[in-house]
């Protein structure tokens, strides 16, 4: 199976890498071409515009940050629907509204081609390894022809309904998670004077009851964030998280429901992203959050 590859970014290059280990031919289009160079030198092909990836491959995977992007990448005279005339599948894995899916369905089903939802857990770490949680809003039928290739990319594909149920699903998969950066600020400025390692701290706090696996995970990064000591990597960073807190936010209100916690973590989130967090890795709100929090009123 030919795949192509829309939005190399961070998810787009970690499953790019992924695809292209496991001996797929991989095509790639990235708006900014520099960040598939990686891509380009392990043996994907290049892609000069998404309806040239689109017409190049069987299966088209999107991953963009947002709406607006998806917009761009999927219209117009160059888009990723120009080249859809062999009818290829496409799957987006973007996080979004779940009001997007049934909106893109409907245009990828005008031009004759099958579309499916497949918004992901997990981050780079687990898209390297084919560990994602993969969350399939659409249709069986569709879903059968790239299961194999989902299950390269997932420990489990769940097929949650349609068109909007993966991203309704990751919405909530994506919200104890985002509202916990800022439990786990608060935890940390209760023992801020006790002065311990980080490294302790991250330890203990790991193995408690109330430690997800999202700190095992992190924990070397926050250990160095907590420490002040210079890394620059980004996992997640604070403006995605933010976005998927609005969408969260949004969702709740057309259900009518209230997430009072997460409109009080994205209330701090703003505060942080003001400050010049936007653009970092979420492990550096708790950091952010001691220099506030803790602040004597
Ligand atoms: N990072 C994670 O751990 C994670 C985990 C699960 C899901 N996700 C979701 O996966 C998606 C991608 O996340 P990411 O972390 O890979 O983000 P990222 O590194 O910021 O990559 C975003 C991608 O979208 C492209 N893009 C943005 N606006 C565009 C536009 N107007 N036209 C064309 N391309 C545009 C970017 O192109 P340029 O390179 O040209 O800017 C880039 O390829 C998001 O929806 C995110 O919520 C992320």
């Amino acid at each position: 199976m030919k795949v192509g590859i829309a939005g190399i970014g961070k998810m787009g290059n970690a499953i790019g890498s992924r695809l292209l280990g496991l001996g797929y031919s991989v095509t790639v289009w990235n708006r900014t071409s520099d960040k598939a160079g990686s891509l380009l030198n392990a043996g994907a092909h290049w892609a000069s515009t998404p309806k040239v990836l689109a017409e190049s491959v069987d299966t088209v995977i999107t991953l963009l940050t947002n709406e607006a992007a998806i917009d761009a990448v999927y219209s117009g005279t160059e888009g990723l629907l120009s080249g859809a005339g062999a009818h290829p599948t496409f799957i987006d894995m973007s996080t979004v509204n779940p009001t997007k899916p049934p909106e893109l369905a409907l245009r990828v089903q005008a031009v004759g081609a099958a579309y499916l939802e497949c918004p992901v857990g997990g981050s780079i770490g687990p898209a390297k390894e084919g560990k994602l949680l993969g969350f399939v809003g659409g249709h069986a039928a569709d879903l059968a022809k790239v299961q194999s290739l989902l299950e390269h990319l997932c420990k489990r594909v769940e097929h949650v309904g349609t068109f909007g149920a993966g991203s309704t699903m990751k919405m909530a998969v994506n919200l104890p998670l985002m509202v916990y950066w800022q439990t786990l600020g608060e935890a940390l400025s209760l023992i801020d004077h006790l002065k311990l390692d980080p490294q302790r701290v991250v330890d203990i706090l790991s193995e408690s009851s109330g430690g997800p696996n999202m700190l095992k995970v992190r924990g070397p990064l926050l250990v160095q964030a907590l420490g002040h000591q210079k890394n620059d990597t980004v996992t997640v960073d604070v403006a995605t998280m933010r976005k998927d807190m609005r969408t969260m936010l949004a969702l709740a209100q057309t259900n009518h429901r209230e997430l009072p916690l997460t409109s009080m973590a994205l209330q701090k989130f703003n505060e942080a992203a003001d400050s010049g967090l936007d653009g970092k890795d979420c492990t550096q709100l708790p950091v952010w959050w001691l220099g506030q929090g803790a602040r004597p009123k």
